[in-house]
């Protein structure tokens, strides 16, 4: 149907329309010079034309004026295309203060998602319209790409790392969410939908399944016995490591004299490839936990070591100040 017809899929997020502004000035930009230029050609074409009585004798001198009356407002627009471009790219790549943290589980042929409550969802994703949401993501196989059009939102999602993504979406509806990067036969099966609902409907949503799961976090708590790790990361323990409680966003010395941020990247890797950054006094002496925990796993123990951060710190301190 022609009424249907639409260049662009809707703009449901507050980037959208900086995303298309950009683009949009980047054809009409082009458009415009190839419109000059081959008019320039036709023109100058039929002007010289074979028999044609004109002065071809050359102007003289370097033209050196006419040179500049086209190069510098080319370059003073180019420049200005990607200044404005680079801020936006900018904006796009570090998510602000995130109120909802998703998780973003890809593997072949779907997606997991796991709201911040724990609940999993397969290739479906809902959101509260006007909350900026956070989606770490990972791959359990090969490169995925978490593609939602309507917000001109777009990751690689990649096996062994976290990819991070966020949007602020600004209108009720459902939207398509795809795999934007060829994953295998059934790449173009991989895809579901986004669902934007009113605050107090997410809410509900949120409440009508029952049987919910555990939190991430009373999941990592768990984890956290399972694999052994509170035999050491506590006071007093069967090996000296280093304490966990509030390690998240600070920053951690390394052996080598570097000094990094505990983010989630760094637990990550610290709780796969241990030996990859020893922390300042400590022997390298944790096993690799790399092949025995899943991306889910994972992420649930990282969520439960971030949940230390706000409530042993105190009492840690507490209990170190009677000392002196
Ligand atoms: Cu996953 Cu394409």
């Amino acid at each position: 149907m022609i009424g249907d017809f639409r260049l662009f899929p809707e703009q449901a997020s507050t980037v959208a329309s900086r995303v298309d502004a950009v683009y949009l000035s980047l054809c009409a930009f082009g458009i415009a010079t190839a419109l000059l230029v081959a008019f320039l050609i036709v023109f100058f074409g039929i002007r010289y034309r074979r028999g044609a009585n004109v002065n071809r004798t050359s102007g003289g001198g370097p033209g050196i004026v006419i040179e500049m009356m086209w190069s510098i407002p080319l370059f003073v627009i180019s420049i200005s295309i990607f200044v404005w471009a680079g801020q936006l790219y900018f904006d796009i790549r570090e998510a602000p203060e995130a109120t909802l943290d998703i998780f973003v589980l890809g593997k072949q042929w779907m997606w997991q998602i796991e709201q911040p409550d724990g609940r999993r969802e397969i290739n479906e994703l809902h959101v509260p319209v006007g909350e900026t949401v956070r989606l770490t993501m990972t791959s359990e196989d090969v490169i995925h790409s978490f593609y939602i059009p309507a917000f001109r939102v777009k990751m690689d999602v990649l096996p062994g790392a976290y990819s991070q993504a966020w949007f602020t979406p600004t209108k009720t509806g459902e939207y398509h969410l795809f795999c934007a990067e060829y994953c295998g036969v059934e790449h173009s099966l991989m895809g579901g939908r986004v669902v934007v609902m009113e605050q107090s409907e997410y809410q509900d949503w949120l409440g009508g399944m029952t049987g919910a799961a555990l939190t991430p976090e009373s999941r990592g708590r768990r984890l956290f016995q399972q694999f052994g790790c509170e035999t050491c990361h506590v006071p007093d323990g069967v090996v000296d490591a280093p304490m966990l409680a509030g390690v998240y966003g600070a920053e951690v010395a390394l052996e080598s004299g570097e000094v990094v941020i505990a983010d989630e990247e760094y637990l990550r890797e610290s709780i796969l490839r241990p030996n990859a950054k020893i922390v300042q006094g400590y022997e390298p002496v944790m096993p690799s936990f790399e092949g025995q925990i899943q991306e889910t796993e994972l992420r649930s123990l990282i969520e439960y070591i971030k949940s230390l951060a706000d409530e042993e710190v105190e009492t840690q301190e507490g209990a170190e100040e009677p000392e002196p």
